[in-house]
């Protein structure tokens, strides 16, 4: 069996919902405290035994590169200053043993289209997908936890959340055959259905590992919702040739595509935070509402 060695982060979308900051700047590199989205995305990534990060970028992306890459100037004014700490967190942010690529989505044609623009690196192999602006805190790493079931089942796993059915029309939707604590083994997956058609509360978010087929399903997949290609569709007509599972994470899940959800990230992340903790705790304590 092929272990998953590879992840895709699809962070060419256009991040409307945070315009204007993302009129010239990814959405993915907005911070949480003093930390870019697409860096907790990485470090999740390479804690579950990732060793190859794949980015599909659009046109705004080119800083998501530069984060990825090294920076003599500023290394060398660190290093000239003696900020040891600093230039450590610099350069630490690609491990050694870690490759990166990137690879420009020519349109924002859908999210099934952006993780196809990795087929030629993926070459073949079973991988692991991560939305970064859905970032989740977690004891055990949650991609982690979806990789451990594919050693086990060898086939597609989506994380799942149970939501309240009114914000259906948000998500990707499962419906199950049967389930085994909190695994599901998948029977329909439906895109942003109403609330009425809704066959479940068990959203997909943004958390996959897939095997290589997933590319010839989502060659096949015409625009779906939203006139995009949609990663649901070519889920759905995977399930026509194999099994798919879905599992119920443990850990908290941030929607930071949504301004409300990366204002809740923001505020739980600053409370743990080591510099900031106690002052921050302090001001929410004392702040009049
Ligand atoms: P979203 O729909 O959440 O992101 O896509 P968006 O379109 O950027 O945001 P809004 O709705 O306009 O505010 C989910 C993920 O898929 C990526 C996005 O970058 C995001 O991480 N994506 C989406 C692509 O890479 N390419 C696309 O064509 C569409």
């Amino acid at each position: 069996m092929k272990k998953i060695k590879k992840v895709v982060f699809p962070v060419a979308g256009l991040g409307t919902r945070f315009l204007p900051a993302t009129k010239a700047s990814p959405k993915e590199m907005l911070p949480i405290v003093d930390k870019p989205l697409i860096q907790y995305a990485a470090e999740e990534a390479v804690s579950s035994g990732i060793k190859e990060l794949i980015f599909i970028i659009g046109r705004t992306k080119n800083v998501i590169m530069d984060h990825f890459d090294s920076a003599p100037e500023l290394e060398n004014e660190l290093l000239a200053k003696n900020k040891k700490t600093l230039l450590k967190l610099v350069q630490k942010i690609v491990p050694k043993n870690i490759d990166c690529f990137f690879v420009r989505q020519n349109k924002p044609a859908g999210l099934g289209h952006a993780i196809h623009c990795a087929k030629n690196i993926v070459n073949n192999e079973p991988f692991a997908v991560i939305l970064a602006d859905d970032l989740i805190k977690s004891q055990t790493p949650c991609l982690k936890q979806l990789i451990d079931i594919y050693n086990e089942k060898e086939t597609a796993v989506l994380a799942l959340e149970k939501i309240n059915k009114k914000e259906s029309g948000k998500y990707g939707i499962i419906e199950y055959n049967s389930k085994n604590n909190n695994l599901y083994d998948v029977k329909s997956i439906v895109e942003k259905p109403s609330p009425k058609n809704a066959k479940s509360n068990l959203a997909v978010v943004g958390r996959y590992v897939f095997p290589p087929e997933i590319f010839s399903q989502i060659e096949k997949s015409k625009t779906g919702v939203g006139k995009e290609i949609q990663i649901t569709d070519a889920i759905a007509s995977l399930m026509n040739n194999q099994a798919v599972y879905g599992y119920i994470f443990d850990g908290k899940r941030f929607d930071c595509g949504s301004k409300f959800g990366y204002l809740q990230a923001t505020i739980e992340y600053a409370l743990e935070h080591k510099e900031l903790s106690k002052e921050f705790r302090n001001y929410l304590k004392n702040l009049k509402i």
